[in-house]
């Protein structure tokens, strides 16, 4: 339960107004869910903006905490934004980091300094003496006074007016790992072992990643006038649920948030995805009964009882808050036919539709009987890794299929790979002086820096060429497959532009040329630096351009998942089975990969190669459909379609 007091100091109704703004009985931290982050961030930028002028017409500081990671990201490119937009001035304003690593210098690209600079203070008119980071670079002997001269500070200014936060998978708010103590202040900590796996993609590896931090404690952060946490995606679901619904423990530090009067949590879908009012809003309250929901629960009530669909009784329903479905629906008979039927539907061997047939049950229409295909690919490997059966059979049934890799995906080719295929190419020609040039600039430069134009013109074309391993065993001509080279990824580093109109007229010119009546495109929004989302919104704008044309009244987009994480079973709308043999080609097809075989540069917080992850995946889904009594297949690719 929320207390009458937090509600009254929530400062901005937005949340309530924009956000889904409920409080359970399972709830007992203040919460508000969006249907995406960048829509979250602007409204918590501005209630900081909103929070520093009130603050100049007083004539008064604004003590700010900040965070650092992938969270804030988008709230700081909003104030930026507001800064430059509508004369937002952050003159009065004083920031408090919550962290920064131990060792490290300020200099290091990962630390926690560079970034604020590079992520804000670069952009906006702060006075550097304002801005208070601990520091990485202190010698351990100073590091107790450091840290309480540091608290004394944030006193000294009145305290935090308001802390932003993150929050990390072992539950940490700040670097508070699980065990900080209530009372904790800025200290000196060892960072978790999952904390540091998370980060390991940034450092480019576990070993590199500090074993240390300097933190601002649970005390200091529970001081704040105001509290803002912000979650976004899926693999924050299960820990945001442990903070939001669990005990309070220091086994899960941002529990503690529990008794801070006036804290947020601001998330989007994913986010949220595990507490209880939306995973499984009938144990809350009643709810309307949407096609959707209505599957969701009945998936749902079957992973509860361990039953497959016609195994459920009247008695199960109402055990668990479904009363109210079976009121609507008759019986459990009637309802567990209909939702059978419902999935059975959803399973087809033809994803390209099955000519000459009925196609008012299948997933997609039977004519025309050979279409043409658009699989959009975000790097070089996805269409193989999570489509390559479905693309297989596509191929196979005769249709057109068309691949279109949107970026060169250059900066995941380690430089010894790069520097096997530059050796190679100048053996066979010793004098060219590109060659050298090229062996020259991997030898000096670090894995960790921007590489020189030719070096990654090397790397996109290794993994170019790998691509067309893929699609010649699939059995496509080179015609076929589109390097789209989008130039929003461009730059050579982790961090990539925004999409460009130059970006999204790239995608609409390919679908004008293909006129497709089919485009898969990744749904998949889980990978660590954000590519398949821009890549996704770069389809989404395209398709908002071209939708009055008159081919486009004939296209239809199925999204796939599989690098990063698959659907749930309530999305999935078609599901395309594989049998042991095609598991196979398509393991080969992934195969022709091996840039990004052994070892990938950015693995993620999954540390499977992604033809293990890809066949796990299919073969869980199939295993799940087979658990719902449907058919025992040996692995299923699982598509939602996308209605533009
Ligand atoms: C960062 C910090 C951490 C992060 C948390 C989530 O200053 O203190 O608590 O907020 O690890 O990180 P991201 O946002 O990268 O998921």
């Amino acid at each position: 339960m929320i207390a009458e007091e937090q509600l009254c100091n929530l400062t901005d109704i937005s949340y309530k107004e924009a956000g889904i703004y409920e409080n359970t009985r399972f709830e007992k931290i203040h919460n508000v869910v969006y249907d995406d982050s960048d829509n979250a961030s602007a409204i918590v930028a501005r209630e900081i903006g909103d929070l520093i002028r009130s603050k100049q017409a007083r004539n008064e500081t604004c003590v700010l905490g900040l965070a650092t990671g992938s969270s804030p990201i988008k709230v700081y490119e909003e104030l930026i934004r507001l800064h430059k937009e509508e004369g937002l001035s952050f003159k009065n304003v004083v920031t408090f980091n919550l962290d920064e690593y131990y060792p490290m210098t300020k200099q290091n690209a990962q630390s926690y300094y560079y970034f604020m600079h590079e992520y804000l203070f670069n952009h906006i008119d702060i006075p550097e003496k304002n801005i208070n980071i601990p520091k990485g670079d202190l010698d351990p002997d100073d590091i107790l006074d450091f840290c309480v001269n540091y608290e004394k500070k944030i006193k000294s200014f009145g305290g935090l007016d308001f802390q932003l936060l993150g929050i990390g998978r072992t539950g940490h708010i700040g670097f508070n790992e699980p065990g900080s103590h209530y009372n904790s202040r800025t200290r000196l900590i060892t960072l978790d072992h999952l904390t540091r796996s998370d980060a390991s993609t940034a450092f480019l590896g576990l070993e590199n990643v500090p074993k240390k931090a300097i933190t601002m404690g649970i005390r200091t952060v529970m001081d704040a006038k105001r509290v803002v946490l912000l979650a976004w995606g899926q693999n924050k679901a299960e820990i945001v649920k442990e903070a939001v619904e669990g005990e309070i423990s220091s086994k899960v530090p941002a529990t503690y948030l529990q008794e801070h009067h006036n804290t947020t949590f601001v998330m989007d879908s994913g986010a949220a995805s595990e507490l209880t009012r939306i995973k499984t809003p009938w144990l809350v309250g009643p709810c309307e009964w949407t096609s959707e929901l209505t599957r969701k629960s009945v998936v749902w009530l079957c992973n509860h009882t361990g039953k497959s669909i016609l195994r459920l009784t009247d008695k199960d329903y109402n055990d668990n808050g479904m009363e109210s479905l079976l009121t609507l629906e008759g019986s459990s008979y009637d309802l567990n036919i209909k939702m059978f039927n419902v999935l059975q539907h959803t399973i087809t061997g033809w994803p390209g539709g099955k000519p000459d047939s009925d196609d008012t049950k299948r997933p997609e229409r039977s004519n025309p009987a050979k279409k043409r295909v658009i699989i959009f690919s975000p790097h070089p490997d996805d269409d193989v890794i999570s489509m390559g059966g479905t693309f297989d059979r596509l191929v196979e049934q005769g249709h057109e299929v068309h691949i279109a890799y949107q970026t060169s995906g250059n900066i995941a080719v380690s430089n010894h790979e790069a520097m096997k295929f530059a050796e190679v190419a100048a053996a066979l020609d010793p004098e060219d002086q590109l060659y050298k040039k090229i062996i020259h600039h991997i030898r000096n430069n670090e894995e960790f820096n921007i590489d020189a134009p030719e070096v990654r013109q090397l790397k996109g074309l290794i993994r170019q060429k790998e691509s067309l391993g893929a699609t010649r065993y699939v059995g496509i001509p080179d015609s076929q497959a589109h390097f789209l080279n989008l130039p929003f990824y461009e730059t050579g580093a982790i961090k990539k532009r925004p999409l460009s109109d130059d970006d999204v007229a790239i995608m609409c010119d390919v679908i004008r040329e293909i006129k497709p009546h089919q485009i898969y495109a990744a749904g998949d929004l889980a990978d660590p630096h954000g590519t398949h989302k821009v890549c996704l919104d770069a389809l989404f704008k395209a398709l908002e351009i071209l939708k009055h044309e008159d081919f486009m009244k004939d296209c239809w987009v199925w999204l796939y998942r599989g690098a990063w994480h698959e659907w749930d079973m309530h999305e999935i709308e078609m599901a395309v089975p594989m049998s042991p043999d095609q598991v196979l080609r398509k393991r080969r097809a992934i195969f022709f990969h091996q840039s990004q075989k052994d070892g990938v540069m950015f693995q993620g917080d999954d540390s499977r190669e992604f033809w293990v992850r890809a066949e796990e995946r299919n073969k869980e889904t199939a295993s799940r459909y087979h658990k719902l009594g449907l058919a025992d297949y040996a692995a299923i690719e699982a598509f939602k379609r996308y209605f533009y």
